[in-house]
């Protein structure tokens, strides 16, 4: 930006996925004390996700999001024709938190797309739509995360973990892939803990596994699972945070559960 001799009137526009958006986002906040800067996510994770909300990170030390700031762009502008030249797997991936936000807030959108069973050539436009409509109600509520807004982690406490520990031993996994298991334990502890009807639980794993298939958790050691949970930025103290499921369309936050029910958690989605 320096060598373009980028001024404070010049406008950022970041065309590119979630890590296109976070680091342009970033770069334009705090170039010059901030210029403004426009999203065009053509990602489904970075339209429905990275590009609402605010919050620019970038990864540091080896630590994820370390280093950042919330700032909002000038706009958004999120085109679904983008998603025509998607890898299947990168659209799947970013499916994981439309999902989530049909479970968390809105069951009418959780019944459209559990209702979808031939996805070539679907017109993602209403469901993008719906989906991003849903994040920015929270934001908006809660910008800094102090409330509402961590309702947005659910399925993410455990799905970081696994996303975490499978980069360490060298087989990475897509966000969206840990994220749906990590939604699955999740909705366990919300049942095993909380208020979510066994019909549901079953309802939800059953549509979760029927999209990402199984991975390959029992491999994985608890302890290191553990340790990355317990990292949490969202943490307070020693006890991990959670945001629960009470139904299918609504969930709550603030819950806690020990480490042999987050064990149980997991062994229950090893054992589906
Ligand atoms: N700021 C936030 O609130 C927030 C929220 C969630 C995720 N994130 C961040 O977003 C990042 C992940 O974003 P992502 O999933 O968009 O990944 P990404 O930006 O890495 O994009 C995924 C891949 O798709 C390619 N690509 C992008 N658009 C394409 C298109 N239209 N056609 C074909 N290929 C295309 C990219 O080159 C890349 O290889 C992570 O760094 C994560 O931390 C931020
Ligand atoms: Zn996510």
């Amino acid at each position: 930006m320096f060598d373009l001799k980028t001024d404070r009137k010049s406008l950022l526009i970041n065309l590119g996925g979630g890590v296109i958006g976070d680091m342009g986002g970033f770069c334009a906040s705090t170039y010059m004390r901030g210029i403004p800067f426009i999203q065009v996510p053509t990602t489904l994770l970075s339209q429905v996700d990275a590009s609402i909300g605010g919050k620019l990170g970038i990864d540091f030390y080896g630590l994820k999001n370390s280093i950042g700031l919330f700032h909002d762009p000038m706009a958004v502008l999120a085109d679904p024709a983008f998603l025509k030249t998607l890898p299947p797997k990168e659209l799947r991936s970013g499916f994981a938190e439309v999902i989530k936000h049909g479970l968390i807030r809105d069951l009418d959108l959780w019944k459209t797309i559990t209702n979808v069973s031939d996805w070539s050539g679907q017109d993602w436009r209403e469901i993008v739509y719906q989906s991003l409509v849903i994040k920015q109600k929270v934001v908006e509520q809660d910008p800094f995360e102090n409330s509402i807004r961590k309702i947005l982690n659910f399925g993410h406490t455990i799905g970081h973990a696994i996303e975490g520990v499978m980069i360490d031993i060298e087989r990475p996994i897509l966000h969206g892939e840990a994220v749906a298991a990590g939604m699955i334990a999740e909705s366990f502890l919300s049942h095993r803990l909380g208020q979510l009807k066994a019909g549901e639980l079953e309802t939800i794993t059953n549509y979760l596994i029927s999209v990402y298939g199984f991975l390959p958790l029992k491999d994985l050691e608890f302890d290191k699972l553990l340790r990355k949970m317990s990292h949490d930025k969202k943490n307070r103290g020693t006890s991990i945070n959670f945001s629960f499921l009470d139904s299918i369309g609504t969930a709550s936050i603030n819950h806690t559960a020990s480490h042999e029910q987050i064990k149980e958690s997991l062994d229950y989605y090893t054992h589906l």
